[in-house]
């Protein structure tokens, strides 16, 4: 009996400092994240967000578990790459179709002090699908929930991010319901089929019935809902026509607003401040590049979230899309402030 009442302590206390430690348990309500998304949230842009508003919690572009388990570093690049002061906010996500690779990649996780791990059933990319891992698990349900105890081995938090289905709208009961069964701690649901891709709007008609599902199976499970959200006041306007959503992920929001985490009233950003963050990717750009070692050109595709609504923003841009260095763009944003001065002179001295 004395043995059963220390062993029963000793669980209490496992359970309560594991709890401790648990990002997920920690949040306000309601949290905010910022998407995974390939090639975007890596270690430099989720630093410029968190200057410019920070979420609470932060994913990693998806990581392949095969990819790390056959090749290693050399196989995941810089996905994995983070500063250790993210380390209590930043989920690694992972993607596969094998729970040995998935086992594997998520102790290494547990090693790098990831918060947690989040797998990926959702991507609707014929590499993931056609191997069996992305959305091509929503088909494969048991395989789904094998990869998702195979994560738990890392006794790091273990949550899910999905659509509502593969290719029917009506596959979203039994599909949930199916992941509500696993005991994960969190699920995210991007509110459409993967046969929808991004093409129609986001389901959120059936945010209320995916809450009692999870009311029903999986009281402790929270829930995050996914897509078309432009800033926290629609993610708080949404939490509060259905009351029982935990968390909002917001991804492509940031793009046209990087400031989307604020509690600001939205308004269009200031011209100044998205040329600060400019150069502060650019600057982490440079920090980080023989760690990444991503080509000069995929830092192009940033350029229009900082440079835009202002008269000649195309101008600019067209200008800094025919540069091949950092320092280039640099010359060429100092040229356009010392431009402006001088105009603003001008006008005060005429
Ligand atoms: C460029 C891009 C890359 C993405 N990469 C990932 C990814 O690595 N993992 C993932 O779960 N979803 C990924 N997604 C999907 C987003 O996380 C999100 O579910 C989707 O964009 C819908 O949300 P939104 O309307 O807020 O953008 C990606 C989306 C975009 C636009």
């Amino acid at each position: 009996m004395k043995q059963l009442i220390t062993y029963r302590i000793h669980q209490t206390a496992k359970i309560a400092n594991q709890d401790m430690h648990n990002a997920w348990l920690s949040l306000p309500k309601p949290f905010f994240i910022l998407a995974p998304m390939e090639a975007v949230t890596d270690v430099i842009f989720r630093q410029v967000i968190d200057y410019a508003s920070a979420p609470d919690l932060y994913m990693t572009e998806f990581t392949n578990a095969t990819g790390w388990l056959h090749a290693g570093q050399k196989a995941i690049g810089g996905r994995l790459l983070k500063e250790q002061c993210e380390n209590s906010r930043l989920i690694a996500q992972l993607w596969g179709a094998d729970p040995i690779a998935m086992k594997e990649l998520s102790m290494h996780c547990k090693e790098e002090n990831f918060a947690g791990i989040d797998i990926n059933m959702g991507c609707p990319d014929k590499s993931a699908v056609n191997t069996g891992g992305g959305a091509g698990l929503c088909k494969n349900p048991t395989l789904a929930a094998a990869l998702i105890e195979a994560a738990k081995s890392a006794d790091l938090p273990v949550s899910v991010k999905t659509r509502l289905g593969y290719s029917r709208l009506d596959e979203w009961e039994e599909w949930l319901g199916h992941l509500l069964q696993q005991n994960i701690i969190n699920l995210t649901v991007h509110l459409r089929t993967k046969r929808e891709m991004s093409k129609v709007p986001a389901h959120y008609e059936l945010i209320d019935q995916i809450i009692s599902l999870r009311d029903r199976i999986a009281p402790q499970t929270l829930i995050t809902i996914n897509g078309d959200i432009r800033s926290r006041q629609h993610g708080e306007e949404l939490v509060n026509k259905h009351p029982g959503v935990n968390g909002v992920m917001i991804g492509r929001g940031v793009f046209h607003d990087p400031f989307c985490f604020s509690n600001a009233e939205s308004s269009t950003p200031d011209t100044d401040k998205l040329l600060e963050l400019l150069r502060l990717h650019l600057n982490l750009y440079d920090k980080y590049q023989s760690q990444t070692k991503r080509p000069f050109e995929t830092l192009k595709r940033f350029f229009k979230i900082y440079i835009r609504d202002f008269e000649h923003a195309a101008d600019l841009r067209h200008q800094l899309m025919q540069t091949n260095t950092t320092s280039e763009v640099r010359e060429i944003l100092d040229a356009e402030v010392s431009k402006k001065s001088h105009l603003r002179q001008h006008y005060l001295t005429q």
